[in-house]
């Protein structure tokens, strides 16, 4: 996602600097070209030597360090204009003061100066450092000056205090990179529903009727959606999985809740989505009481529940595009493009539970789109790259 990326990561000296050997790593795996620029304070915490092995790429702490790999231009300028990309994290109370006035007397401070990329701080200390007006004032002023601020997470700071200051995670730190240069922003301005996960109906306090639904699927649409600039609501079942960042978020339990938050959310939506697998039945009553065993067998009555996916196509609006999925273990293909006609979708993602890679907990999946043009196979791919592909069919 980060194929032909410049991302410049400045590391200032904070405990949390020894995270962000986790954070060149990843942005590395994405492909991205990683460098990194440290202040002296920072090698107390972490040597330059481990961003090098990681990365490939010379690290600088010094202004006046020499670039092997462009000896033509001055490298405290050329590394801040070539980024796509500056993170700086941990950002100490001393780097956030420098940038916020303008000083640059060393290679970090020296090297935001003349960029004309996005740049994200991430402010990192102790709880009473931050909340000193100070520091609160030079935050603001960045914030007025186009620097974004990725606020500190709370919990337990490694200076034995409680509270506001941390670096927030590794894999939220990539998110929130992934959000400014991964992708064509071509969904920016669209309006995207999508529902994941699994439902829940209760029988009584205690049980559930429910399925193997991770929310994977959903969720890698959600995030592709937001990737692509788009205004994604997920309505997600009960899962274990974290909410992609800048997605907002609507949890829900039983089909009728799920009926419910998509109605209110699709009203205005140009896309809808739904990879939900749906509980087709509810039971008939939920007992208030824990219903306790008997002698013999037992049956729990049950009911249809609304089917979300016909109501919305009976009732899509002019210019939606409504997609489903549908997942089968025989006839496949025919069973779902009888479900495109009869719930008057514009796409049905058809998996099989049969292939091995694909549907159920698994990162992967095999997809055949249809749509009343035709069907196109999709390959065993990564369910990200999945949602990737069924965003390009539906944009195009
Ligand atoms: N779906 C829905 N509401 C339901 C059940 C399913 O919106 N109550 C949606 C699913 O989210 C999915 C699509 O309908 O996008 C297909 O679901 P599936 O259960 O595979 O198909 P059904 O129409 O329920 O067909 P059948 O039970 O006959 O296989």
């Amino acid at each position: 996602m980060l194929q032909g990326k410049n991302i410049l990561l400045g590391v200032s000296g904070g405990i949390a600097a020894y995270k962000m050997a986790n954070v060149a790593s990843m942005l590395t795996k994405l492909h991205a070209d990683v460098h990194v620029v440290m202040t002296e304070n920072a090698t107390k915490f972490i040597t330059a030597e481990t961003f090098e092995v990681l990365t490939k790429n010379k690290v600088y702490t010094d202004t006046f360090d020499e670039r092997p790999d462009d000896p033509v231009h001055v490298p405290h300028i050329s590394l801040g204009t070539g980024a796509d990309l500056i993170l700086i994290a941990p950002a100490t109370a001393d780097i956030i003061g420098k940038i916020a006035n303008g000083i640059a007397d060393d290679m970090l401070s020296t090297v935001v100066l003349p960029a004309r990329c996005p740049v994200l701080i991430c402010p990192s200390m102790n709880v009473y450092m931050l909340e000193n007006p100070i520091v609160q004032d030079n935050i603001e002023k960045l914030k007025r000056f186009g620097y974004e601020i990725v606020e500190p997470a709370e919990g337990y700071l490694a200076c034995g205090y409680e509270g506001k200051g941390k670096l927030p995670e590794e894999s939220y730190l990539v998110q929130r990179i992934l959000h400014v240069v991964a992708c064509e922003k071509n969904m920016a301005g669209k309006k995207v529903v999508v529902s994941a996960g699994p439902t829940e109906e209760s029988i009584d306090p205690i049980r559930v009727i429910t399925n193997h639904s991770s929310g994977k699927m959903g969720y890698a649409l959600a995030e592709a959606a937001a990737l692509r600039g788009a205004s994604v609501t997920l309505v997600s079942g009960p899962t274990a999985l974290k909410p992609p960042y800048g997605v907002t978020t609507v949890a829900v339990k039983s089909a009728e809740d799920m009926y419910q938050a998509v109605t209110a959310a699709a009203a205005d939506a140009d896309i809808i989505v739904m990879a939900a697998a749906v509980a087709d039945y509810t039971p008939v009553t939920t007992a208030d009481q824990k219903i306790k065993k008997q002698e013999g067998d037992m049956a729990v009555p049950l009911k249809r529940t609304k089917d979300i996916l016909l109501s919305l196509g009976q009732n899509k609006k002019p210019g939606q595009f409504i997609c489903g999925f549908s997942m089968e273990t025989e006839n496949l293909l025919a069973n779902s493009s009888e479900k495109l006609k009869k719930k008057n979708a514009d796409m049905i993602c058809a998996n099989s539970l049969t292939q091995e890679g694909a549907g159920y907990q698994v990162d992967t999946n095999i997809l055949t789109l249809i749509t009343a043009d035709g069907q196109e196979q999709l390959p065993l791919m990564s369910k990200l790259e999945a949602s990737h592909r069924i965003f390009d069919k539906i944009l195009s």
